[in-house]
């Protein structure tokens, strides 16, 4: 049988990693500067992860929701403690997608309404309700093209007030658009976005799935601003590569048996992978790390006199050239041996994880210097 096409691949078969090391099959060694698209966030292999996974494996993989599952209290527990945000609720998912789809779907079930705002560049992933709040026609099929939804311009304060109206659901927002090009929601579009859905009745759904999770250099990015949305999607770094997802969910919405499901979703082994994140997050100080290397990366970004410009916020930036830069990404792969990510044609994407260190992003530097002064 063969593979549904779908992907564009590189030729190189990782078969090892560590930290932000990748060997591929032939024993040559790469730095991971895009962390397998912000997924890897405790660094690869990170021992105590394989330790939490082994265990819980050899002991248990899974069971359903219809059991106790002590695994899910604890993840919440240290979720609430690390995020500051302990009085939220905690369901658990398998994907960014997912998340965002509960996310939407509580919000409409909350409001009665239907209406979504979201945002020009906007990516949320590809399930139904999901895709239809994504701003690319192109991986919308025919089924989800959704009259409910308006896109209104990223950062545009007034656009956003005249969309938002008493029919409205839900406005959902990333607080760095990461597939949108590494554009930083401003504090007042957020705070503007806060106030207009509490003077509707509308939810306020903040996708942190790419942004989330330490990469901004703050647990969540919209604390960077003191902002408190409805509802906040995560999945990605939650995991370090273990297939999880959730959302948290404000202490205004009412839980009630069927309301929302899923078979696979907290498992034992994903809780295991979670917890193990979230003990070398806090342990390791990650957070704090991603904002130090980040603002290193960013300010000696600045200096390049090459680059048109730089954005982003801890471990996630974008480099924006003012041509394509496949060229410099191929040179980098191929020749520097670092992995790199992309967003629209001219601009690199650094996604790297969240313990990366200083030298390694001194590296990395000194490689790009090379095409770009
Ligand atoms: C901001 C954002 N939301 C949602 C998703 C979808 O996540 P997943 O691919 O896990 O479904 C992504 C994936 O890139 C994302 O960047």
């Amino acid at each position: 049988m063969k593979l549904f096409d779908v992907y564009p691949i590189n030729a190189i078969e990782p078969v090892k990693a560590l930290g932000s090391k990748i060997w591929d099959s032939q024993g040559t060694e790469y730095l991971d500067l895009y962390g397998g698209h912000a997924v890897i966030s405790i660094g690869h292999s990170h021992p105590h992860y394989v330790q939490k996974i082994s265990d819980q494996l050899a002991k248990l993989a899974f069971y359903s929701n219809s059991v106790e599952i002590p695994l899910q209290q604890e993840l919440a527990a240290k979720l609430g403690a690390l995020s500051g945000l302990d009085e939220y609720s905690l369901f658990l998912v398998n994907s960014g997608a997912e998340a965002n789809e509960n996310a939407l779907k509580l919000a409409s079930f909350h409001t009665g309404r239907t209406k979504i705002v979201a945002f020009t560049k906007a990516f949320h992933g590809r399930t139904s309700a999901a895709v239809a709040v994504t701003d690319n026609p192109a991986i919308k099929a025919p089924l989800n093209f959704a009259g409910h939804v308006e896109f209104v311009p990223f950062n545009d304060v007034e656009a956003l007030k005249a969309a938002v109206d008493e029919e409205t659901c839900a406005v959902i927002v990333e607080g760095i658009q990461g597939v949108g090009g590494i554009q930083v929601a401003t504090e007042a579009f957020l705070k503007a976005i806060r106030e207009a859905c509490d003077a509707s009745g509308a939810v306020m759904i903040h996708d942190s799935v790419q942004c989330g999770y330490g990469r901004s250099g703050e647990f969540f990015s919209f604390q960077h601003y003191g902002i408190r949305p409805d509802i906040i999607s995560m999945a990605k770094g939650m995991g370090n590569g273990f297939p999880i997802g959730g959302i948290l969910i404000a202490p205004k919405f009412q839980a009630k048996h069927g309301l929302l499901g899923t078979t696979f979703g907290g498992n034992h082994l994903a809780c295991a992978a979670g917890i193990a994140v979230l003990d070398v997050m806090k342990e390791e100080r990650l957070t704090e790390n991603a904002a130090q290397v980040g603002a290193y990366l960013i300010h000696e970004l600045k200096g390049f006199s090459g680059i048109r410009e730089v954005r982003g916020r801890g471990l996630m930036i974008g480099i924006e050239l003012d041509g394509p830069v496949g060229t410099i990404r191929k040179k980098l792969l191929e020749d520097d041996k670092i992995f790199t990510g992309v967003a629209g044609s001219n601009i690199i994407r650094l996604l790297p994880a969240l313990s990366l260190e200083k030298a390694q992003a001194a590296r990395f530097l000194e490689c790009l210097q090379k095409y770009v002064s």
